[in-house]
């Protein structure tokens, strides 16, 4: 491919071509925009992966404020309250957006948009299309907006590298493709580069997504909130394939049980049982494999005959595992799904950087606090993009001058994902993550393929090792109760690489609380 990025120059940037990227170039037209994607729109985003749907409080029985009560109690104390407010507030209205945008909403014979119950959610709230592929219908929609606006320039097969920063603020954007490297001089970027779920073995997202908006935002010297916070989800397909195939939450609000090999619904114990938050699930379900259980989701009763057109994604996932889920127990085990941490964020999608924007789940908005309530993320994603084309739009920036591009490696997981999978999984000890800084710092040092994925996991484990309590998705085996006060926490690259230096040397990891 070749790219003349001359006249090009001076328009916002948005790196990423999920549902948070493309939603922000919608926006911001008519301003002319640049929107890069790895990969053929849509190929690769976790996105269009995406089961579940979008909260908003649509029933006559919600409203915002109880949708806001959920999120709290979920996030374990950790959510920005002001921030979640907003966004849930502005949710009902992101429903009505995609559907503007044609993404044809599941709706009762009456017409009404249908509305589905998943866990830690009080009320019927979660609106999805096309059943278990509402991801792929969303990305199907906005897609087509997208190619159909003129003033988005869609490049495919880009794929930034690093942000340059002069003067403390961000001048342009260094690519690599097919031909070779590329600078794109702009004053205006926005990350929407997704998750993490390629550095860890068990995940149920796009071993391509590893964490490269966090990298980019790192190299530059941004400001990351929460980083420690994964979410594990409690019912990946267990079998060889790789990335997981997800069995959604929407199957236990349809009334599906979990189960072990003896029959018995180990989660009687458990406050909310199957509809305990996420966090609670995973970790239940993750002690009963390790003392040596098999973990089932049992369909057969609930939602029974209707269950393969009810979910006709996840029926095709088991036929392909061989089992058959009118008939047989379907085998499952938890598996990285989502980041809560991520760049901190404002409501207005602002980075620490000057002319550095995230939206979606490379951000950090403080919605989501210790642990995300379910199908609260693409609400996210399709409400702020709009609060962040507001922002950019009213910003200036041409970007620099630099003509000379290097090349710079493709990042490479495969050194940073055995350590992430051992260390940062549903639950974290000391040992584990000393163990895990100290095999990432050297090749954070390397400067190589390798380098850009373990920066990332090196800020996540210093985060977690740092982070001596358990809440929500962070469980410490060595700190098992909650800190007597709940902090965000913050972290930059420098200070995580100066954490696991001073590790080395003296005790400091152990005495900060
Ligand atoms: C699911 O469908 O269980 C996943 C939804 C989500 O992660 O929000």
């Amino acid at each position: 491919m070749s790219i003349d990025v001359h006249h090009l120059a001076g328009r916002p940037v948005i790196i990423g071509g999920g549902i948070a990227g493309l939603m922000t170039a919608l926006h911001l037209a008519p301003e002319p925009v640049l929107l890069l994607s790895r990969t053929p729109l849509g190929a690769d985003a976790s996105s269009t992966w995406a089961q579940g749907g979008l909260a908003a409080s649509l029933g006559d029985d919600d409203d915002p404020a109880l949708h806001l009560a959920d999120t709290l109690a979920a996030g374990d104390g950790l959510c920005d309250r002001e921030m979640a407010s907003r966004i849930l507030n502005a949710a009902p209205g992101a429903i009505e957006t995609l559907a503007g945008f044609g993404v044809r909403f599941d709706r009762t014979p009456e017409g009404t948009v249908r509305l589905g119950l998943e866990a830690a959610h009080s009320r019927r709230r979660i609106v999805h299309a096309g059943g278990d592929g509402s991801g792929r219908e969303i990305m199907r929609a906005l897609v087509a907006a997208v190619r159909s606006t003129p003033t988005i320039e869609v490049v495919e097969g880009l794929e930034a590298r690093r942000l340059v920063v002069e003067d403390g603020r961000i001048t342009g954007v260094l690519a690599s493709c097919s031909t070779g490297p590329v600078f794109l001089a702009t004053g205006r970027v926005v990350l929407a580069t997704g998750g993490i779920g390629g550095l860890f073995h068990d995940s149920t997202n796009p071993l391509g997504s590893c964490g490269q908006g966090l990298a980019l935002a790192a190299r530059a010297g941004a400001i990351f909130a929460d980083l420690e916070f994964i979410q594990f989800h409690p019912t990946a397909l267990d079998g060889p394939c790789r990335p997981m195939p997800l069995i959604s939450e929407a199957v236990r609000g349809e009334g599906a049980i979990i189960v072990d090999e003896t029959g018995r619904r180990f989660l009687d114990g458990v406050r909310g049982a199957e509809f305990a938050p996420r966090d609670i699930v995973a970790r239940a379900v993750w002690r009963h494999l390790a003392d040596g259980h098999r973990v089932f989701l049992d369909v057969r009763e609930k939602p029974g005959a209707t269950f393969a057109r009810q979910f006709p994604t996840i029926a095709s996932a088991c036929g392909k595992a061989g089992i058959d889920p009118a008939r047989d127990l379907i085998p499952i085990r938890p598996a990285q799904h989502y980041h809560m941490g991520g760049v901190a964020v404002d409501l207005a999608g602002r980075t620490s950087v000057p002319g550095l924007w995230a939206c979606g789940e490379v951000a950090s908005t403080g919605l989501h606090g210790a642990n995300r309530l379910a199908s609260n993320s693409l609400t996210e994603a399709v409400v702020c993009a709009r609060w962040v084309a507001e922002s950019v739009a009213g910003s200036s920036g041409d970007g620099g001058k630099r003509a000379t591009a290097t090349d710079l490696p493709q990042p490479d997981p495969r050194s940073a994902r055995p350590l992430l999978s051992r260390a940062l999984g549903v639950t974290r000890d000391s040992e584990g993550l000393k163990e895990a800084v100290r095999a990432l710092l050297p090749l954070v040092q390397r400067h190589d393929a390798a380098s850009d994925p373990a920066a990332v996991g090196l800020m996540i484990a210093v985060a977690a090792l740092l982070r001596q309590e358990s809440r929500g998705a962070h469980s410490r085996t060595d700190f098992p109760h909650h800190a007597a006060v709940a902090r965000r926490s913050q972290i930059t690259l420098d200070a995580a690489i100066a954490a696991a230096r001073e590790f080395g040397s003296s005790p400091m990891l152990e005495s900060v609380a």
